[in-house]
């Protein structure tokens, strides 16, 4: 699953050529210095109708730097999906705060109702994943946050190009991250951003992301930030990283145009097929497509169907899809029970959180590639309709 990539062409090569003939690789300054970085925040900014956007390294380092932004450290508690990407307490971390999970509900996105279960006097934020291009519940997310005066975080590396309710994902948050690592909808190998329209988080982001300095990448010559310095790190993105993400942006909706419209005809194609039933979706018009997910009665259905496709032949390069939620014996980084390292006591969580791992394990999960011709399409629908028909 390599959407961006896949569509890598002459525009990138193109940008990226530009940038090294200017021999001005570095986003601040340089001998013909573009200001290309510059430019990709700009557009960002414009494509998710955002006051600020901060170009940085990773998704992670995007996620990391937020949280920062927000205020977020030491003493504090972060609640998250019991399913997202290990990245997301990871980052929450690396701040000094503390990770809390809540589970997911079955659209496999945060459970409003646990999330309010979840919060403590020293809850600060919650997360919300758009997992597998599915937009989270942010009507329910942003009532829990209100209720409790938390902020609300959105986490877009898995949902760029997707909207809530006609609004883009990443347009709601207080502040929200993207990603832009291979698997992404838009790619450099590597990278990140931060979108937010409040100025007080947007300094302290821009300030953290660069080693806290007070004045760069802050407009007007000699202008300086409003706020305290305070230490930083570098994550810093790079002149090529920007002007291949530049032209990527440009893509953004024309893949998610073309992977809807396959989504949509596999759906079709295997909706009433008895003993399966869709995940639920908290707006269709809203999820991206990337992926189709059905839930079966058991796990061991679950895990039947899975090597079922995979013998018809439905399978990806890095044989990662079909795949089901949760597998124990599949070492899965999207699954909290998977994360001992950072969470101790894990049996006493896997108990805690038997509603996330009840719907994961009966998860059947296929992958949806702008790539697929009809008669992709078509093998996809005819061999679930098969494999169900043989083994449920
Ligand atoms: C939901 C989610 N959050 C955060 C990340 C972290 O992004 P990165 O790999 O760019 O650090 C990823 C993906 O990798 C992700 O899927």
């Amino acid at each position: 699953m390599h959407p961006g990539a896949s569509f890598i062409g002459r525009e990138e090569l193109h940008a990226v050529e530009r940038v090294l003939k200017s021999k001005s690789l570095y986003r601040f300054y340089g001998p013909h210095f573009m200001n290309v970085t510059g430019e990709f925040e700009a557009d960002m900014r414009a494509y998710f109708t955002r006051r600020y956007a901060i170009a940085v390294t990773s998704g992670t380092a995007a996620l990391h730097t937020a949280l920062v932004g927000l205020g977020i450290g030491k003493g504090d508690e972060v609640i998250l999906p019991t399913y997202c990407w290990v990245a997301c307490p990871d980052a929450v971390v690396a701040t000094g705060a503390r990770p809390t999970l809540a589970d997911v509900d079955d659209t496999l996105t945060l459970d409003p109702e646990d999330v309010a279960r979840r919060v403590t006097k020293k809850t600060r934020a919650i997360v919300a994943v758009h997992m597998r291009g599915v937009p989270a519940d942010l009507s329910g997310l942003r009532r829990v946050a209100k209720q409790h005066g938390l902020f609300l975080v959105e986490d877009v590396a898995q949902g760029a190009g997707g909207s809530y309710k006609g609004k883009k994902l990443g347009s709601y948050g207080d502040v929200a991250t993207c990603s832009f690592q291979l698997n992404k909808m838009i790619t450099a190998g590597e990278g990140g951003a931060i979108l937010t329209d409040e100025r007080r988080t947007y300094e302290r982001s821009l300030m953290f992301h660069d080693v806290g300095t007070p004045y760069r990448g802050f407009s007007g010559k000699g202008a300086r930030l409003e706020i305290e310095p305070f230490p930083g790190v570098n994550y810093r993105m790079n002149e090529l990283s920007a002007a291949v993400l530049k032209e990527q942006l440009k893509k953004l909706d024309m893949l998610v145009e073309k992977i809807r419209a396959n989504k949509l005809k596999v759906e079709k194609g295997i909706s009433g097929t008895a003993g399966i039933e869709f995940r639920r979706l908290n707006d269709p018009q809203g999820e991206i497509g990337v992926s189709l997910v059905f839930f079966v009665k058991t796990p061991e259905q679950a895990r039947e169907f899975k090597a079922a496709l995979a013998a018809e032949n439905i399978t990806t390069p890095s044989g990662a899809y079909p795949g089901v939620g949760y597998d124990p014996s599949v070492n899965d980084g999207h699954v909290f029970a998977h994360w001992g390292h950072i969470f101790p006591g894990m049996s006493r969580l896997m108990k805690e959180h038997e509603q996330t791992l009840g719907l994961l394990s009966r998860a059947v999960h296929l992958d949806i590639s702008p790539l697929l011709s009809e008669e992709d399409v078509q093998d996809n629908i005819d061999a679930v309709k098969k494999v169900a028909e043989a083994i449920l």
